[in-house]
């Protein structure tokens, strides 16, 4: 029997859990076209979701999806967003006749892409006339807003804090403000940075879209989910699902990796669940390496006080000494770089974001 659990890639079908209410509340955004902030740790399940929601949505909204990660500037935005446009319409002759009378002042050209097989369009970069870019691409999607509602999710937003501070943001907010038929979900995991994005009254987008933290599954999910899933291979205890989902604290990515591995194990051996703990930190080892390394002392000693202390009670003079720390400013200070390189978040208590790299870093 094929492994039904993956960690790698999105997840569909049979592979992804529950999420009823939040399917439910990103269809009712869209068919609104009420615009959302759709923010999580990494690899909550952002993604999936929206392709999820994708899936059941109906023909008479067009879904538009555009990754952003790596881009790095505004003719990249504007690239990204213009090979993507087959999604707006499959018919290449009619979509390359409607660019043609948008973009007047610059050239498109049309290819197929080979992934996909649908069409894809290619702005030419002229050095005078870029700016006229960004709004002929926003007019080619006002304009096929018109024929049907739209959803269109840029993943990874946050990129765009990189391209040219704040007047990019301030741009493509106008555009954006402007398109009453289209839904824009802006997606993304680092959360500090789209909460500056989002929530600071000087900033672009401020209040430009409803925020929706996308949080782990329920318990009770994930025992209805994993039971269906063994139930032709072999039996699995209620207690030994909740266990697992109790290490992986519920994150999604590490819960599909834990039982990928027990899919072929040997359930009734008492070790078998710390055997694969190891062996997930085992694998993760050189990427926790490269960030532990990358880190200052300080840096190190507070995040071992956070792992060891359920990241409560940081500043005492007991806490302080237990990592050779001296003085709580030194804790202060390294809770914020942390927090600025998104290892840290503070939910109530401050927290390891990354679950597996706290259970690696309580092994130092
Ligand atoms: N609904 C779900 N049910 C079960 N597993 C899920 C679900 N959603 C996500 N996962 C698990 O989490 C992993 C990451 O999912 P996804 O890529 O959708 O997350 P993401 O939040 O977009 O991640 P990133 O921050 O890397 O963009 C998947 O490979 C899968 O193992
Ligand atoms: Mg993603």
């Amino acid at each position: 029997m094929i492994n039904p659990f993956s960690f790698s890639g999105t997840v569909a079908d049979q592979g992804f859990c529950n999420r009823k209410q939040e399917q439910k509340d990103i269809i009712d955004f869209i068919q609104n076209s009420e615009n959302v902030l759709l923010h999580a740790n990494r690899r909550m399940g952002k993604t999936s979701l929206i392709y999820k929601v994708f899936c059941r949505l109906d023909n008479d909204i067009t879904k538009l999806y555009i990754d952003l990660y790596g881009t790095v500037s505004e003719n990249d935005f504007i690239e990204a967003l213009m090979k993507n446009a087959g999604q707006l319409e499959s018919r290449s002759e009619k979509l390359l006749k409607t660019a043609k009378e948008i973009f007047t002042s610059s050239n498109v050209s049309l290819s197929i892409d080979p992934v996909t097989n649908l069409p894809s369009l290619t702005p030419v970069f002229g050095s005078s006339k870029n700016s006229m870019l960004l709004e002929n691409a926003m007019l080619l999607l006002e304009r096929y807003s018109g024929k049907k509602r739209m959803v269109i999710v840029f993943d990874e937003f946050q990129e765009i804090e990189n391209y040219s501070g704040g007047e990019f943001e301030k741009r493509l907010r106008g555009f954006i403000q402007k398109h009453n038929r289209i839904s824009y979900i802006f997606a993304g995991s680092r959360q500090h940075i789209l909460a500056s994005m989002f929530n600071s009254k000087g900033k672009a987008f401020y209040k430009l879209a409803h925020s929706y933290p996308l949080s782990e599954i329920e318990e009770d999910d994930y025992i209805k989910w994993i039971k269906g899933l063994f139930a032709d291979k072999k039996k699995i205890s209620d207690k030994l699902i909740i266990k697992v989902v109790n290490i992986c604290e519920r994150h999604p990515m590490y819960i599909q990796q834990f039982f990928y591995h027990l899919w072929e194990a040997d359930l009734k051996s008492p070790e078998i669940i710390d055997q694969t703990l190891d062996l997930i930190l085992l694998r993760n080892r050189n990427e926790y390496m490269n960030i532990w390394d990358s880190l200052t002392l300080n840096q190190r000693k507070t995040l071992k006080l956070i792992a060891a202390n359920e990241g409560k009670d940081l500043y005492s003079a007991d806490s302080l000494k237990s990592v050779s720390l001296t003085t709580p400013s030194q804790v202060t200070k390294t809770l914020q770089s942390l927090t600025q390189k998104d290892i840290i978040q503070k939910n109530g208590v401050y927290k390891i974001q990354d679950i597996m790299f706290k259970q690696w870093i309580l092994r130092l």
